[in-house]
């Protein structure tokens, strides 16, 4: 999300977030153990310190899992080793990565991947027809699925990514055209809903750090109008059901596509975050468009306005019809899941996990699976003063025969941290006393347990989940399970309904911390952790790093948003300073960047510095670890309004930037971040 999603939400007069409950931060409802001026002065770093003290090296014996497309070796152990020498800021229009590695622009916004495979024109010239053929817009989430055994299986595999948003004044010759109030040309609208979702492209290696789009039947696009189903306890609920859907068992598209997850059976997890503001409900809301902010005046793309093509109309949420079957009431509600999608199924339709909970998704990332016991999911709701969530099966594990059914049945809980260093998960769930409990000292009603899921958010304030300074991407460590989860900024930190609380310490946070945790018993699926903050982001004067000393030249950051431990253990971690601040700390900062960390030492170093005007976001390696993925979004974003973010990357010249994956490669073919 950027400054961009924030701006459109405040005219709105509905901003995200939407968090306006009485739900005081837990902290302020239990007797505090440290004065706020403890916990300025670092006293909580004391309080909780010991926590992670046996994760030395020595605890990098303890059995552990790597993830399917690791079980190639390991090549330097995993202890989050750091070998390369850090880069400065930088505010070039390229990419700049230390000496000895190279970086190279792939799959740009436009790259023709099935169809009849149209070629990108600059301009934005393209058509939508076109568009439904080509890589999509800002690109984030990614993953890599190896398609070979051995080594191969580095060099050939299928690419799965996000693209959360577009930027209208790009995508089209002259922006979006809007006469009266409504869009006007309805190819402009059908460009714009091809161009989010997801793309699914083969890929393969031709040379060190040269890859091309292998055209074959994998490839396709999803799109915000790829007819989805919809799984577990929500499906055939009266809350789902539409015009397009009255038993309540589909829907259509993925909207704002943040952050990605995947499997232990190899399929690919889309998370739906800033979904709300793309309808329109002006009929009054309902407490499930409210609480996520659903608009009450414009949709953010106006597709709504588009009344004649149902497609598009359905983004218009108000109270039509005699009955939820006769208009789109219901619409909003098919979006704000986990979905999941199967890349080497190409004719398969997307599912809708809705037992994992509707919000602001983030990501999901899933905590190293052990044979025989449930799985694990953590995922944040990126929102000012939202919550981390996690979901666990309620089947347990069974290598070869689980499949994405498993995510349809378990329990939904949501992170409460005390100021002592504990913390607790709540259910989620009608079935759970406690639960049922607390709303009803609420004086909330749930009328089914797919009521709570479309509720979540208000079923999460209700058991007096601990707001959070805007839950990011979360990454656990293949190795000893530590939960990491980066918390942006929060400009909204320190009011009277969010007071600075020890795990969200700062207040009108506008640096971003990372908090990590470790469950009870070092089990996944317990109902108790410990936690504490493994780096406060900022400049010299207002940082700290685990060894309670300030960042420094060579790493400082802010706004942490995508997090991977890869499978060295090397903790990396991209920026999305919004655009006014990047404008603002250009100085400082420079343009949006990734470090790599040592989890254990807490050490931090700058490894890329992306071009103007963009986010760095998404990030994967081969299984060997020596090719990485990442990617670059939104480019030269209102560098028609500020020039000095505009951008030409990738291109050059006077191209329009495009989003961008980028190839991070070592020139000797070692491995990244040695
Ligand atoms: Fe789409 Fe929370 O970043
Ligand atoms: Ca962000
Ligand atoms: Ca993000």
């Amino acid at each position: 999300m950027n400054d961009k999603i924030e701006l459109l939400h405040a005219t709105d007069g509905d901003e995200i977030p939407s968090n306006t409950s009485n739900n005081p931060t837990f902290a302020s409802i239990l007797e505090r153990r440290m004065s706020r001026r403890d916990v300025m002065r670092g006293g909580i770093a004391a309080a909780v310190a010991g926590v992670f003290a046996g994760a030395g090296a020595g605890a990098l014996a303890a059995p552990g899992f790597l993830p399917p497309q690791a079980q190639a070796r390991a090549p330097f152990g995993l202890k989050g080793e750091l070998g390369f020498e850090p880069v400065p800021v930088s505010t070039a229009d390229t990419t700049v990565v230390p000496a000895g590695y190279s970086a190279k622009p792939f799959l740009p916004w436009g790259t023709p991947i099935c169809g009849d495979y149209p070629a990108y024109l600059d301009g934005g010239l393209n058509t939508g027809a076109d568009q439904e053929c080509q890589i999509g817009m800002n690109h984030d989430g990614i993953h890599f699925f190896p398609m070979a055994e051995g080594d191969e299986a580095n060099r050939h595999g299928i690419i799965c990514m996000n693209h959360e948003y577009i930027d209208q004044p790009k995508l089209h010759p002259n922006g979006a055209t809007i006469v009266g109030g409504a869009r006007v040309i309805e190819d402009e609208v059908r460009k714009e809903v091809a161009a989010h979702g997801v793309s699914v492209v083969e890929v393969r290696e031709v040379a060190h750090g040269e890859w091309e789009v292998v055209k074959g039947k994998y490839n396709r696009r999803i799109t915000a109008g790829t007819p989805m189903k919809i799984s577990g306890p929500v499906r055939g609920s009266d809350l789902v059901k539409t015009k397009y859907s009255p038993d309540g068992t589909m829907t259509r598209g993925t909207i704002n596509n943040c952050a990605h997850g995947y499997t232990p059976w190899g399929t690919y997890l889309t998370c739906e975050e800033n979904w709300a503001g793309y309808f329109a409900n002006r009929t009054g809301r309902p407490r499930e468009h409210a609480r996520y902010g659903v608009a009450t005046g414009n949709s953010r793309y106006r597709w709504d306005t588009v009344t004649h093509i149902d497609e598009y109309a359905r983004f218009d949420a108000s109270v039509k019809g005699a009955s939820a079957t006769e208009d789109y009431r219901n619409e909003p509600n098919g979006q704000g899941w986990i979905v999941e999608i199967d890349p080497f199924d190409p004719s398969s339709t997307p599912v809708k996990r809705t037992a994992m909970g509707r919000f602001a998704h983030e990501g999901v990332v899933f905590a190293p699976v052990q044979n025989g016991q449930p799985l694990t999911f953590y995922s944040g709701d990126d929102a000012r003063n939202e919550y981390i969530y996690k979901f666990v099966t309620e089947a347990r594990y069974q290598p070869g025969r689980t499949r994405g059914d498993i995510l349809d049945k378990g329990t939904l809980y949501v992170a409460v941290f005390n100021d002592d260093g504990s913390g607790e998960w709540r259910a989620l769930d009608i079935k759970d006393k406690a639960f049922r409990d607390a709303a009803a000292a609420a004086g909330v009603e749930f009328k089914d347990q797919a009521d709570v899921l479309v509720n979540t958010r208000l079923a999460a304030d209700v058991v007096g989940a601990t707001k959070m300074d805007r839950p990011e991407w979360g990454a656990v460590h293949p190795q000893t399970n530590e939960v990491y989860f980066a918390l942006t900024n929060n400009s909204t930190r320190g009011g009277e309904s969010n007071p600075v609380d020890a795990a969200n310490p700062r207040a009108a946070s506008a640096f971003g911390h990372i908090i990590r945790w470790r469950e009870q018993g070092n089990r996944p699926w317990a109902l108790r952790f410990d936690w504490d903050i493994f780096v406060l982001a900022g400049p010299v004067e207002d940082s700290r790093k685990l060894d309670g000393t300030p960042l420094d030249e060579t790493n400082i950051f802010a706004s942490p948003d995508g997090i991977w431990i890869d499978y060295n253990g090397v903790l990396w971690i991209q920026t999305d300073m919004g655009g006014s601040q990047q404008r603002a700390e250009q100085d400082r900062f420079g343009n949006n960047q990734m470090l790599a960390a040592n989890p254990y030492t807490g050490e931090i170093r700058r490894f890329f510095v992306g071009p103007l005007g963009q986010e760095v976001t998404g990030c994967i390696t081969t299984p060997n670890n020596r090719t990485m993925f990442i990617n670059i979004q939104h480019p030269g974003e209102s560098g028609e309004a500020f020039p000095q973010v505009a951008s030409n990357w990738p291109d050059g010249g006077n191209a329009r930037a495009r989003s961008a994956t980028v190839i991070i490669t070592k020139d000797d073919g070692g491995v990244i971040g040695s």
